[in-house]
């Protein structure tokens, strides 16, 4: 649905993105992480056809962006940084005046202006200024007009920021019910969003693509190994702590067992794993064959903040050795 390749942009003397191909299939979320200036507004850009590419290509629903910019306009819906919302509009008003920008019928408009409302949740503000709004309000008024259309693809860049937390809540929620009919591409530089509503994660640092994959692959690959939490208890009480503790080390590809909490009936255990063993079948097979529950058993991931340091880190620190080493030549 989305597919970028080689795609490079030049500012003046920035180059901001740095020939980074990917591809998103169609009715994925995907989240775009990256730090400020990464160039996630950039590539945004260029993917809706506000800004030409200075090389490479951009591809929307099989349509060119330099090539064919219409065709594509009219599958993307966008939402930029700042969302285009006139303040002295109210908002039905101003959906409306969208809607119809984009091409709807005015026999559909009304239809489909309610259709969003109900979506993002402002039925309750349709007759007020959208000046007067809050903050998140603003931001639904925001994917409201970016979805008004139907488009196949969402391009959506930081929505959440600037938000409070049920804000958040709000508008990660929406997006969730927008995967699947829609293919949505979110940036984001908080690393718990993408964790929390997209499938995939493209990374990007200093305009160069350092990673894409499962957030779950992610987590495993850059660990190597996995970590699983798991609660045991006994039909007849507390299982014997020790006793639990050397049937888990006894474990094939088990690295190391640690209690976690002994005081309720259930034990908390965390087990890791060797590297590129998977545990979870044998642990829960080594439970129920001795006789005891297994309350709960989940996968404890790396957070994407240790794995976003690991992929970003190394070069960033030697970038700046070389500028420390290079400011300390010039003071000699
Ligand atoms: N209009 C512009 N003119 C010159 N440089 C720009 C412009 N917009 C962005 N940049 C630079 O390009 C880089 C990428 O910016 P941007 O795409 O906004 O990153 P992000 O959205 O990831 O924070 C930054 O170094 C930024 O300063
Ligand atoms: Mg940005």
């Amino acid at each position: 649905m989305i597919k970028v390749e080689g795609l490079t942009k030049r500012y003046a003397r920035t180059l901001a993105v740095d020939n980074i191909s990917f591809e998103v299939e169609k009715g994925q979320i995907v989240g775009f992480l990256g730090p400020n200036g990464a160039g996630k507004t950039t590539t945004m850009r260029v993917l809706t056809c506000f800004l030409p590419p200075t090389s490479g290509k951009a591809n929307i629903a099989g349509f060119d962006v330099l090539e064919n910019p219409l065709e594509v306009k009219r599958r993307i819906g966008y939402l930029p940084e700042t969302p285009p919302l006139y303040p002295e509009m109210e908002v039905v008003e101003y959906l409306t005046f969208v809607g119809k920008l984009k091409g709807i019928s005015s026999a559909d408009i009304k239809r489909r202006v309610d259709e969003v409302m109900g979506r993002c949740a402002i039925g309750d503000v349709r007759d007020k200024l959208i000046g007067k709004l809050s903050k998140g309000y603003r931001q639904r008024v925001g994917l409201a007009q970016a979805i008004i259309h139907n488009p196949d693809v969402l391009i959506l860049d930081e929505p959440t920021s600037g938000l409070d937390p049920k804000q958040i809540i709000e508008i990660r929620e929406l997006l969730k019910s927008l995967a699947g009919d829609h293919t949505i591409i979110l940036s984001t530089h908080i690393l718990s969003e993408v964790e929390h509503s997209c499938e995939r994660v493209i990374i990007i640092s200093q305009g160069r693509l350092v990673a894409i994959d499962s957030v779950a692959n992610l987590t495993n690959r850059l660990r190597g190994s996995e970590a699983v939490a798991l609660e045991v208890e006994a039909a007849d009480g507390r299982p014997n702590p020790t006793d639990v503790q050397q049937r888990l080390e006894q474990v094939p590809g088990v690295s190391r067992v640690v209690m976690k909490d002994s005081r309720n009936a259930r034990l908390a255990f965390e087990v890791e794993s060797l590297q590129g063993r998977h545990i979870r079948a044998d642990l829960a097979r080594t439970v129920v064959n001795a006789g005891w529950n297994l309350s709960e058993m989940r996968a404890v991931g790396l957070s994407l903040e240790d794995i976003f340091l690991q992929l970003t880190g190394p070069e960033q620190k030697d970038q700046k050795e070389q500028k420390d080493q290079k400011e300390q030549g010039d003071q000699k």
